[in-house]
């Protein structure tokens, strides 16, 4: 409870820091261990690298792994392109999510309908697609999940993401990212 209201207070201090950027984005999958710390690790990364005016985050839906740091594959994959991802520690999705980020990127259908779920308009409701829309428009392309299999779901998770990050870093340079 501590901890969590502890994180917080933190996201909102960030957030209240960087409350002109264009942009502010968050990363959702079922568990937040997998997928979405890897898309955070590679925006924040690009970042970062491109000087974007912008932040990034992420968020799960399933309490089980609660501030658990990443799976130890995704830390594996991300460290062998560079990226430390293994400060993050997991957090639950919340309703005040909607108020902080500016675009709310999910991985599958089932992420999608986690969030909008508790979408409470339709301001709320046009914040949230598929990440890899961002690559294929209106497709809903889903990034599988890597949890049950090898190293490899991974690495292919990664290849998926980075090409989905780098569309993202381009619409935010040329300011044509969708800030609502
Ligand atoms: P993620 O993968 O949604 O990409 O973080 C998963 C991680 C953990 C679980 C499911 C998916 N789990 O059931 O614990």
């Amino acid at each position: 409870m501590l901890t969590e209201l502890a994180f917080v207070q933190l996201s909102l201090f960030f957030l209240f820091l960087n409350k002109d950027r264009i942009v502010n984005i968050l990363m959702v999958c079922l568990g937040n261990i997998c997928r979405s710390p890897m898309a955070e690790g590679l925006m924040h990364d690009k970042i970062r690298k491109w000087k974007l005016d912008a932040a990034v985050d992420s968020a799960g839906f399933e309490s089980f792994h609660l501030d658990d740091n990443p799976d130890s594959r995704a830390i594996q994959v991300m460290k062998a392109h560079g990226i430390n991802i293994s400060g993050h520690r997991m957090r639950l999705f919340r309703e005040s999510d909607f108020d902080l980020f500016d675009k709310i990127y999910v991985m599958d259908r089932y992420n999608y309908q986690d969030v909008i779920s508790m979408a409470r308009n339709e301001n709320d409701l046009a914040k949230v697609d598929f990440i890899l829309n961002v690559l294929d428009p209106g497709q809903d392309n889903l990034v599988p999940d890597p949890y049950y299999g090898g190293v490899n779901g991974f690495e292919k998770v990664y290849a998926l993401l980075d090409r989905a990050t780098d569309a993202i870093a381009e619409d935010i340079k040329e300011g044509t990212a969708n800030a609502s």
